[in-house]
Order: C-alpha cells, then sequence, then structure tokens
C-alpha cells in the first residue's frame, strides 16, 4: 500500500481539524471525546493505522490457523492460533501482534517457546504483543484463552435465545474486537486466509465467516477454510442451535429452528438482489451469500461478515419493509469485502459505497418510488446527525487520532458518503458511473486502499474524463469539510407530499387522526409521517394519533422506535410499559440508544433508563452496555 500524506493532497483543509469542537448533545455525551478530537493538529499520515500495535510493514501475518473450543460453562474460546508470517524486512525478527484481555498461555515455534512481551494496556487498543521470532520462522502458535469479558464476544444463555433450551455465541469483530478472540495484526491493511477448527458441545452448530457446508454432519467438531484473504474484522463466528434453509441456489439462511421460515420468507428476495447486482456491478466474488439470523441481543442491524451476514432478527417484519439491510449487507461483498478501507478514518470508503449500492439496489428490486422514500429517510437522518455533531466528526476522512471507533458511529460515512457518489452519478450520468464503479472493484479487488488512493484513482479515471461535470475542489471539499457542499443532491420523494399534506392538516385541527388516509401505506410512509411531526405534541395529541393508530403496540420495531422517541420527549405515559419491554428485549444500538438518550434528560427518565437498563444488561453485548452506560450512571 502506497504512503500519500493526507496533506499534500487537503492542506487548506488541514484547518477544519484545529478548529474549536462546537458545544452540542453528541459531543457532550463524551467529555473524554472532546478533548480527544481538539488533541492532535498535527498532519494526520495517510495510510498510518492509529489503532493498531501491529508492524505488517516489517513482518506481516499472511495465514491463521485457528483451533478453538467454545466453553459455554467459562465463557472461554481455548486453543490456539498458528500464524504464518513473511517478512517485509530481512533483518526484522519481532512480530507485533494486537490483544485484548488475552490470556497467552505459551507462544511457541515447531513445539518450542519463544520469548514474547505484553505491552501497556490502552483502554480502546488493548496491548502489544511482541514476539522475538527466531530467524528461520515462518510461522507462530500462540496458545490462548479469550477473556470471559471479550469486547468482540457475546456468550448468550438459553433464555436470551428464541428457543430457550441451548446457548449461544457469536462474535462481532468491526472495527478493533478481532484482537479480543484472535491474537493478530488488528488491522484493516492486512488481509489473512484462514483455515479453523472450532469444538463445540455436540448438540451445536458453528458457522464462520467462510466456507459453510449447510449438511455437515452436527457432531461438535467443525472445519472451516476461507481461501480469499480477508481483513481482520471480517473474521467471524457464531455458535448455536442454528439450522439451514436455501432460499435459492447460492442463497440461504441460518438461524433457530423458531425463526427460519418466517426469516426464509421476510429475506426471499436476496437471490435476486445478488443476481441484480452481479449484473450492474460485476461478479460476485465470494461462492455462496448465505445470512444468519442472531438473537435480538446482536448490536448492529447487520455485519458483513463474508459469505455469510449476520443480521439481527428486528428486522424480521413481515411485510420485507426493513429488507434494505440485506442489500446493504449484501453490496459490502463488493464495496468493504473486496475492496477495503486502509484504516478506519476511510470507513466512509465501504460504508459510503455501501449505502450507494443499496439504493441501488433497492432500486432494482423494489422500484423507483420506494428508493425515493428510503433516500428521503436516509437524507433527514444525515441532516439530524450534520445538526448535533461537531465540524470534525461530519468530515468523510475523519481524523480518528486518540478516539475509540466504537465512540464516533454516525450516518455521515454513510449518508453522506452515498449522496457524494450520488452528485458524481448525476453530473457524469448513470451508465458512465456504473462503468466506473465496475472498473474500480476490480481495479482494487482484495486490496485495502486509503482515501488519498481514491482520489489518486478519481484523478487518473473520471477527473480526467469528465472535466466539464466534474470539479477537483470540489471532490476534496465533500470528502475533507464538514457538512454538506452548497447544491449537494437532495433527494424526494412524490409519496411523501401527501404525508405532509395530511400531517399538517391534522396538526392545524383541520382533521381528525382517523380520517388520515393511512389505509395504503407504507412503513416508510408512517416513518415519514411520525418523524417529522413537532418535537412537543400534548397528550390529547398523543392519545389521538394512538387511539387511532395502535402506535404503542406496533409490530415493526422501526415504527415502533419513532412513536417511542416522541413518547419520551413529551413523557406520554401510556406509552411506557411497551417502552420498558422494547428496551429489555433489543440490544440493536441503533434502537436503544436514542431511547436512553432521551430519557437520560430528566431524573426521572433516568431513573425509568437505570431499570431498564440494569434489567436489561445481562443480555447486552458489551458494545451496547459502552454506548449507553453513560446515560443512566450519574
Ligand atoms: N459494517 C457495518 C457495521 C459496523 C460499522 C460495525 C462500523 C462496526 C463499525 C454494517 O454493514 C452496517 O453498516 N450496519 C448498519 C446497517 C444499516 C446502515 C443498513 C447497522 O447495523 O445499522
Ligand atoms: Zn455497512
Amino acid at each position: 500500500m502506497k504512503n500519500i500524506l493526507w496533506i499534500s493532497l487537503a492542506m487548506p483543509l488541514l484547518f477544519a481539524c484545529s478548529e474549536p469542537v462546537k458545544e452540542n448533545n453528541v459531543a457532550a455525551e463524551n467529555s473524554e471525546d472532546k478533548a480527544q478530537v481538539a488533541s492532535d493538529t498535527s498532519a494526520i499520515e495517510a495510510g498510518k493505522d492509529y489503532h493498531s500495535f501491529a508492524n505488517p510493514d516489517e513482518i506481516t501475518v499472511k495465514h491463521i490457523d485457528l483451533d478453538l473450543t467454545a466453553d459455554f460453562d467459562s465463557k472461554q474460546l481455548t486453543g490456539s492460533a498458528t500464524l504464518t508470517v513473511e517478512r517485509q524486512k530481512e533483518s526484522a525478527n519481532t512480530l507485533v501482534l494486537d490483544t485484548r484481555e488475552l490470556d497467552i498461555d505459551s507462544v511457541t515455534v515447531n513445539g518450542e517457546p519463544v520469548e514474547y512481551t505484553m505491552g501497556d494496556t490502552d483502554p480502546a487498543l488493548g496491548s502489544a504483543l511482541s514476539i522475538t521470532l527466531p530467524d528461520t520462522a515462518t510461522a507462530v502458535t500462540v496458545n490462548y484463552a479469550t477473556s470471559p469479558e471479550a469486547s468482540g464476544v457475546q456468550w448468550l444463555t438459553p433464555a436470551q435465545t428464541a428457543g430457550k433450551q441451548h446457548p449461544f455465541l457469536f462474535t462481532q469483530a468491526q472495527a478493533i474486537h478481532a484482537r479480543s478472540f484472535i491474537p493478530l495484526q488488528d488491522s484493516p491493511q492486512v488481509r489473512v486466509t484462514y483455515d479453523a477448527t472450532i469444538r463445540t458441545p455436540d448438540d451445536l452448530l458453528a458457522v464462520m465467516s467462510a466456507a459453510n457446508d449447510p449438511d455437515t454432519p452436527r457432531d461438535g467438531v467443525y472445519e472451516f477454510t476461507m481461501p480469499q484473504p480477508v481483513p481482520s474484522y471480517l473474521i467471524a463466528l457464531a455458535i448455536g442451535d442454528l439450522e439451514f434453509k436455501a432460499m435459492g441456489k447460492r442463497t440461504g439462511v441460518y438461524a433457530e429452528p423458531s425463526m427460519l421460515d418466517a426469516a426464509a420468507a421476510e429475506f426471499e428476495d436476496t437471490e435476486s438482489m445478488l443476481e441484480a447486482t452481479e449484473d450492474t456491478y460485476g461478479p460476485y466474488s465470494w461462492d455462496r451469500y448465505d445470512l444468519l439470523i442472531l438473537p435480538p441481543s446482536f448490536p448492529f442491524g447487520g455485519m458483513e461478515n463474508p459469505r455469510l451476514s449476520f443480521i439481527t432478527p428486528t428486522v424480521i417484519a413481515g411485510d420485507k419493509s426493513l429488507v434494505s439491510l440485506i442489500a446493504h449487507e449484501l453490496a459490502h461483498s463488493w464495496s468493504g469485502n473486496t475492496v477495503t478501507n486502509a484504516t478506519w478514518r476511510d470507513l466512509w470508503l465501504n460504508e459510503g459505497f455501501t449505502t450507494y449500492l443499496t439504493y441501488r439496489i433497492m432500486e432494482m428490486i423494489y422500484g423507483h418510488d420506494r428508493y425515493r422514500m428510503e433516500a428521503v429517510l436516509g437524507y433527514q437522518d444525515l441532516q439530524e446527525d450534520i445538526d448535533a455533531l461537531p465540524d470534525n466528526d461530519e468530515i468523510l476522512a475523519i481524523d480518528l487520532r486518540g478516539r475509540d471507533p466504537d465512540d464516533v458511529f454516525s450516518d455521515i460515512p454513510y449518508e453522506k458518503g452515498a449522496l457524494f457518489l450520488r452528485e458524481i452519478e448525476q453530473k457524469i450520468g448513470r451508465a458512465n458511473f456504473d462503468a466506473f464503479l465496475v472498473q474500480y472493484f476490480d481495479h482494487f479487488a482484495f486490496q485495502s486502499i486509503t482515501t488519498d488512493e481514491f482520489i489518486a484513482y478519481l484523478d487518473e479515471t473520471l477527473l480526467k474524463k469528465y472535466p466539464d461535470e466534474l470539479d477537483r475542489e470540489r471532490v476534496l471539499a465533500w470528502i475533507f469539510e464538514p457538512g454538506l457542499p452548497e447544491g449537494a443532491p437532495v433527494p424526494t420523494s412524490d409519496a411523501f407530499t401527501t404525508i405532509d399534506e395530511q400531517r399538517t392538516a391534522w396538526l392545524n385541527g383541520e382533521k381528525a387522526a382517523v380520517d388520515i388516509a393511512t389505509q395504503d401505506w407504507t412503513v416508510h410512509e408512517w416513518l415519514y409521517f411520525l418523524n417529522n411531526l413537532p418535537t412537543e405534541l400534548s397528550d390529547e395529541q398523543l392519545e389521538e394519533l394512538d387511539s387511532a393508530f395502535s402506535l404503542t403496540q406496533s409490530k415493526n420495531n422501526e415504527i415502533a422506535h419513532s412513536w417511542l422517541l416522541m413518547a419520551v420527549q413529551n413523557e406520554y405515559k401510556p406509552a411506557y410499559d411497551r417502552l420498558y419491554e422494547y428496551l429489555v428485549s433489543i440490544g440493536r444500538n441503533k434502537l436503544v440508544k436514542p431511547l436512553y438518550r432521551e430519557l437520560s434528560k430528566t431524573p426521572e427518565g433516568k431513573a425509568f433508563a437505570a431499570k431498564a437498563f440494569e434489567e436489561a444488561k445481562p443480555g447486552y453485548h458489551p458494545l451496547t452496555i459502552k454506548a449507553n452506560e453513560g446515560f443512566v450512571n450519574p
């Protein structure tokens, strides 16, 4: 990977980072963050991974052989990782790995112990494991066990699963949690192939982000192979009472038995999505594409683990209304898994491209109107973040030095990134932009790239070819400046015009809620109706809406989320039982965090939040605990 200094491309914009940070509720959530944001005003070294201790420039890990046993009693993965290494510098003899809370038993080369040291622990990064390699060594084995509190592993009791009979385990490595279950070079610019033997209780099935055989005998020993090189954040494992159901030739779903049919029906369009994406963006590189449905504590909507996306059950709505999540995780097979961000500063290359592709896939499969509604909703989420975030956090190529990537999660890399690409598409024409993307995915296939390498590639391709349509200064403004450039393409939806009219008529008292013509509304129309109500509503108004539309009882988790947020903003007590139930039954951070944040604004709300959090905590994922405990603790 080339090391181009960012300073060379964006000199005048450097000062964006040194501006004082705006006071606002998001930054104020974490006062440590604020100090960190303003702390470093020196130039960022593009391509330097500020979130890894590893030294791939000297010695690179190329392949990992895992042999791990899952012990559900002690909540530990125990066994070994054998790393095949390649020296980049002949004299190099120290291999530096990332670890977090690993219990290292021994480090061996050809069965002989070798020397190693553990560095100091950084709260965000963990500890460096430095191993002295004999001159001729090409492989090193680390014998270790994970901590029961490993940040990247969640161990669930039977009670926390759908079937209530068997325990469950899943890993979530992105961004920097692979190091909590494997000692490795935990940087997205290091790609490895891997093989794994996973030992589980006999009656459980293990699956990985690798070749999975749906017909493997269930005997407690499972073998996996991932022949394509992947970054560490895409190594994933899950173990549970899982069954498989095919959805198409190359697509299927793994889930607990009671969820299997509903999941396969909800996501039955996955095969068509895969075909449409291939037709538009080039061949799928990963053989099969399966889904794994996790228990509700899964902290994200989805995670693009290669060949096997991990999916929250909260999107199984019964009407395919939330399946853009599948389009998103599938799209990562191109943008993210094939072409990967080199550092976490470059996350927008993964998420922005993927969000752009998601909209395109949704349009291909469900039509123009649905795509436009989803694009408007996405744009509104983006505007909310732009209103709330400090300037530094609105920059696509964000400065993450000294910060924990988990603390900086927002819609900026997603929706702003997608809007930037949408603008290029509109300026040069869709067919031309599609051709560019096919070429881009092919050119950088199985590589990790920086924002600067992307800009250099644009210089050689689109900026050269379309000098009249595209402007380099504007491209740099999109990438290195906060907010949106003047004239950014704003999505619109005709379907929403009538929603605005009806909402206004109701708010003006010209129409009763029961007379609003909602019979043909889809989930997106409901979300648009709710999300654009004024923040302050009276109890009478909320009661009227609730009795007309049973919003407190909505089975759609996104609608329920929007409604419950309004209920908290207005202290609408009839919804609080449902709110409590929602908070203790869902661990997806995007759905619970805004509710905790809002509740924490009043002493009474905070006490309610603390009670729900205490009850939910044993079932929450470490990331969800970390993201919300600040709201409930004094
Ligand atoms: N790769 C992300 C999840 C992620 C990003 C985990 C950064 C850790 C650090 C995944 O593809 C994702 O974007 N999930 C979203 C889906 C949504 C935008 C459709 C989610 O979980 O909400
Ligand atoms: Zn994503």
